[in-house]
């Protein structure tokens, strides 16, 4: 009987021990797995810091590589222009008005235009209107004609004229001014000299019209003569990018 209750004893207690040594063991297990977590991120983090300090130093070197040249060939070559000059899209027919024979305007720009030229008049000025909207199509002609007829290069005919798709004149914005008093100096850089021009500068702005090609432009030649409409919402959307540049202050 004695040997029956030790045996009871005895199995009452490996139950035990059971129900305490398995979750202890469990314990155990956990904090073993935890610190090799703990050692494997301690291990890992420096390696993957290393990784992107070498990768940084990489990016930032190719980009001073891209950034080490000049001012003005980091303005021309961060965008989509040509020669200097920026695209522009030809403005739809139905947009353009008919000013006088061969000049076409954008519809936003006529009034102001003409009432200017009135003005201009009132004070003993004569604004000739040279050229207004050209085609892509003109453009081009323009472009590779006087290119080859002239035997320039297309850098030195981009100093005077732009590329197809890239004129301001094609927005139906851009108009050339001539002193009816001075035709001698249409597209000529003695236009600055006339008093349709000092006309010009001292009042263009009144009516939204801007210098586009002033002294301090970089790459194309100053035009005394080329103005331009900012007048409205599209016209300044369209001249945004132009507007920006340093190249293009003034
Ligand atoms: N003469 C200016 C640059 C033009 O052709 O648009
Ligand atoms: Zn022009």
């Amino acid at each position: 009987m004695f040997f029956v209750k030790c045996l009871d004893n005895l199995k009452k207690r490996d139950d035990i021990k059971q129900i305490i040594d398995i979750p202890y063991a469990k314990r155990a297990y956990l904090k073993k797995n935890n610190l090799s977590s703990l050692k494997n991120i301690l291990l890992v983090t420096p390696i993957f810091i290393l990784i992107f300090s070498i990768t940084g130093l990489i990016l930032n070197k190719g980009l001073k590589f891209y950034s080490s040249r000049t001012d003005n060939q980091i303005d021309i070559n961060d965008d989509l222009s040509i020669l200097g000059h920026l695209p522009y899209k030809e403005t739809p027919a139905e947009k353009l008005v008919f000013i006088e024979p061969n000049i076409w305007v954008h519809e936003d720009m006529s009034d102001s235009l003409l009432k200017m030229r009135r003005d201009a008049k009132k004070d003993g000025v004569y604004l000739v209107f040279l050229s207004g909207f050209r085609s892509i199509e003109l453009q081009e002609k323009i472009f590779y004609s006087l290119k080859s007829i002239r035997n320039q290069n297309a850098i030195e005919r981009a100093k005077v004229s732009a590329p197809p798709g890239y004129s301001e004149h094609s927005t139906g914005f851009a108009i050339d001014f001539g002193d009816a008093n001075y035709r001698e100096t249409d597209f000529e850089v003695s236009f600055e000299n006339t008093d349709a021009f000092k006309w010009l500068q001292k009042n263009a702005a009144k009516y939204h019209f801007k210098l586009s090609f002033n002294q301090n432009y970089k790459v194309v030649d100053y035009e005394p003569w080329h103005w331009r409409y900012e007048g409205s919402i599209q016209a300044l959307k369209i001249f945004e990018e132009s507007n920006r540049k340093l190249l293009n202050k003034d």
